[in-house]
Parts: C-alpha cells; sequence; structure tokens
C-alpha cells in the first residue's frame, strides 16, 4: 500500500517522527506546505502528522481543505505537543477539538512528546510563550506546558508502526 505522512512542524520534533515512520512504512513523508490534491489522489493512505500551538494543530486548515479525500485514506493522526507522552488524554482532546470532522477512532490517535526551548524560538514565539505563562497563572497544567522539554523519542513511533501494520 502507498502512503504519505504529512506533518506540520515548525521546530523539526514532528517532521523527524513523520519521516523516521515513514521510513519505517516505506511511504513518503511531506511536509503540509507542499501537498496536492493529485498527490492526496494518488496515495491509497494517509497519515497526519502535527505540532500543537496554543491548543492548535497546525494540520487543522489543511485538513479542512481537503477533507473528503483526506478522511477516507487517514489511517493516523499524530499530535506532537511540549506535554508528556503518558497524557494520551490531554492529546486525544487537542485531536478532538481541531479534527473531530475527520471522524477518526481514539485508536487512531497519538499524542508524542516534542520538544520546546525557549532560546531556539522563532518569530513571535517567544512572545507567545510569555503571554501563555500570564494568561495560565494558576492552571494545574502550567508548569509543565512552561517548561523547556526534550520529549522526543523516534522509538514511540513504533506502536504506530505496528498499528498500521496491522
Ligand atoms: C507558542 C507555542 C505554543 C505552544 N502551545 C502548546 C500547547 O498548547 N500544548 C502543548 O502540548 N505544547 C505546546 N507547545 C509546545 C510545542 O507543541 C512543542 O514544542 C512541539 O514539539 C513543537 O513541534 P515541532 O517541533 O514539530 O514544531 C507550544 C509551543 C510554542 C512555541
Amino acid at each position: 500500500m502507498s502512503g504519505l505522512v504529512i506533518y506540520c512542524s515548525r521546530y523539526g520534533s514532528t517532521q523527524e517522527y513523520a519521516e523516521a515512520l515513514a521510513k519505517s512504512m516505506k511511504w513518503e513523508a511531506i511536509s503540509y506546505k507542499n501537498v496536492s490534491a493529485k498527490a492526496l489522489k494518488d496515495t491509497e493512505a494517509v497519515v497526519l502528522a502535527s505540532n500543537v500551538r496554543i491548543g492548535k494543530m497546525g494540520i487543522t486548515k489543511l485538513a479542512k481543505r481537503y477533507r473528503n479525500m483526506i478522511s477516507s485514506k487517514c489511517k493516523a493522526l499524530i499530535v506532537v505537543g511540549g506535554t508528556e507522552r503518558d497524557k494520551q488524554d490531554y492529546y486525544l482532546d487537542i485531536a478532538k477539538k481541531n479534527l473531530s470532522f475527520l471522524g477518526l477512532k481514539d485508536e487512531q490517535i497519538f499524542g508524542l512528546g516534542g520538544r520546546q526551548k525557549m532560546a531556539g524560538m522563532k518569530g513571535m514565539d517567544s512572545f507567545l510563550f510569555k503571554i501563555m505563562d500570564k494568561m495560565i497563572k494558576d492552571s494545574p497544567g502550567k508548569t509543565e506546558m512552561m517548561q523547556e522539554v526534550d520529549y522526543v523519542d523516534i522509538q514511540h513511533i513504533e506502536p504506530i508502526v505496528a498499528y498500521l501494520k496491522k
């Protein structure tokens, strides 16, 4: 079966996961910026992989645009955030808030830990981060959210590979 892993990544974690998954599946990894209707038509399977920014998944706009083509072929959705991988409820909630129109089952949604470093932040991100810091002052998830973290572990794609090969 031919497949595309379509990713949206700003700092590279989601791209690393997408490329490793594509390699294991002998599929192709492609940035959402380079996706065409033809590529979606020609492929048999799609996996979406997206970063999370302030609760929003960057791939949502593309998924909406090609909603019909993607929902019939989408085998799995990968959500990458600065939140630990064992917080799957958090990732599930994010996926549902952003991409419920794809009609995916819970078992098709995989949350993976990304990396978050203030020093490497581009453009408006460090500013946004400071705003977030103020906005979520008393929230229980705050401490974790504002930490510099590196949760990237490429081995965590293995359950996804196993699921796709099932
Ligand atoms: C401005 C900003 C907002 C973020 N918001 C969230 C968030 O709401 N939830 C979360 O889990 N991680 C959040 N993160 C962390 C990123 O999702 C994390 O760094 C992820 O690895 C980014 O993926 P990428 O490396 O593919 O760009 C945020 C990061 C930035 C810079």
